[in-house]
């Protein structure tokens, strides 16, 4: 049986990928008593509360450490060091762990943007954290675009091992999905009136992502500050008034956007909110999945959770990689 732990595991979108392994979740922990209640409602277990408060020698036993950790700058550098120089932040309590436990797999997942983040310098300062834990650590950034759902939803993947490097290449994708074969098909939607939107003449393929831009509502336009004749691309640009159509995938569904402002074009070429459990979908939720917090602390959870089928795709590599019988050392 391979254990795992799942660190500032929220919702538990990591949880769910891991398990689709048969990998067993034997400790949890977040903050959020929100997450922690939805949690226990899907896995009948309360995660425990904030890390700090955790001793490393009070957590069970396991094979793979996971977390989804929150981006924070770590401000002082000094990569020489041993992880002092994260003190303070919670990726040296990931680390804390892990130097008491010495799990064989850490498994981390971060925004992409933790690459450019304090100038490349956090990213640096995890990675040389993790290679003098011991760990042989290799890293990709994936999108959950390849792995069937209909979202262009980019993450870095941080995999560390004490016994080889993660080859990200073998991870299997899934061809990319489009939002139409995602929607309920029918429900009380939110459709807005014609006045309320304008759609582009033919609608803009954006190259490479699956987007595909359908037009923007009609919000006021900001005037102050900006160039003259310019001001219709305030409202053209700003995320929430952007409308996409369904024979594409859909942007990055952001922890912030609390009031789940994403409009889509439908077949029948209406324009419509998409609904919450559209948005559960699409970030690859099974149907059977409870929620039970209010609509705006919904958004903010599946904002912050993860594309289940990448995070599965990658507990299938990390299985094959370190823990079949043949590759084990
Ligand atoms: C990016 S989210 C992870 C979401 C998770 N991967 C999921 O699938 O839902 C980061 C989580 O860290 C939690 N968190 C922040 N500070 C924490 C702390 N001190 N102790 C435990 N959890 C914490 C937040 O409540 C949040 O749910």
């Amino acid at each position: 049986m391979i254990r795992f732990i799942d660190l500032f595991c929220g919702v538990g979108g990591i949880r769910i990928g891991m398990e689709s392994q048969g990998f067993k979740c034997v400790m949890s922990s977040d903050i959020n008593t929100e997450c922690q209640r939805t949690y226990e409602e899907n896995f009948h277990e309360l995660p425990l509360g904030d890390i700090t408060k955790i001793d490393a020698k009070d957590v069970s036993d396991h094979d793979i450490l996971c977390a989804g950790f929150p981006c924070q700058p770590f401000s002082i550098s000094g990569k020489q060091k041993g992880f002092e120089d994260t003190r303070g932040t919670l990726f040296f309590e990931i680390c804390r762990i892990i130097d008491e436990k010495r799990p064989k797999v850490v498994f981390l997942e971060n925004v992409k943007h933790l690459i450019h983040h304090n100038h490349g310098e956090t990213l640096a300062v995890i990675l040389s954290k993790l290679e003098g834990l011991g760990y042989k650590v290799s890293w990709e950034v994936l999108n959950g675009s390849d792995f069937g759902v209909p979202q262009n939803r980019e993450r870095i993947i941080i995999v560390g091992s004490r016994t080889g490097k993660f080859d990200f290449e073998k991870i299997k994708t899934i061809p990319r999905g489009r939002l139409i074969d995602f929607l309920d098909s029918d429900g009380d939607f939110e459709y807005l009136d014609s006045g309320e939107y304008t759609l582009l003449e033919a609608t803009k393929q954006q190259p490479g992502s699956g987007l595909i831009f359908a037009g923007y509502r009609n919000k006021s336009i900001r005037k102050v500050g900006v160039r003259p004749g310019t001001e219709h691309l305030s409202r053209v640009h700003k995320q929430p008034n952007r409308i996409y159509s369904v024979y594409g995938i859909h942007p990055t569904l952001p922890s912030q956007e609390t009031s789940g402002r994403y409009f889509i074009l439908t077949e029948d070429n209406r324009v419509r909110k998409l609904t919450l459990n559209e948005c559960w979908r699409i970030m690859g939720f099974p149907k059977e999945y409870k929620k039970i917090s209010a609509v705006g602390e919904q958004y903010k959870q599946l904002g912050n959770s993860v594309c289940v089928p990448m995070i599965s795709a990658v507990a299938e590599e990390i299985n094959n990689q370190f823990f079949k019988e043949v590759n084990k050392q």
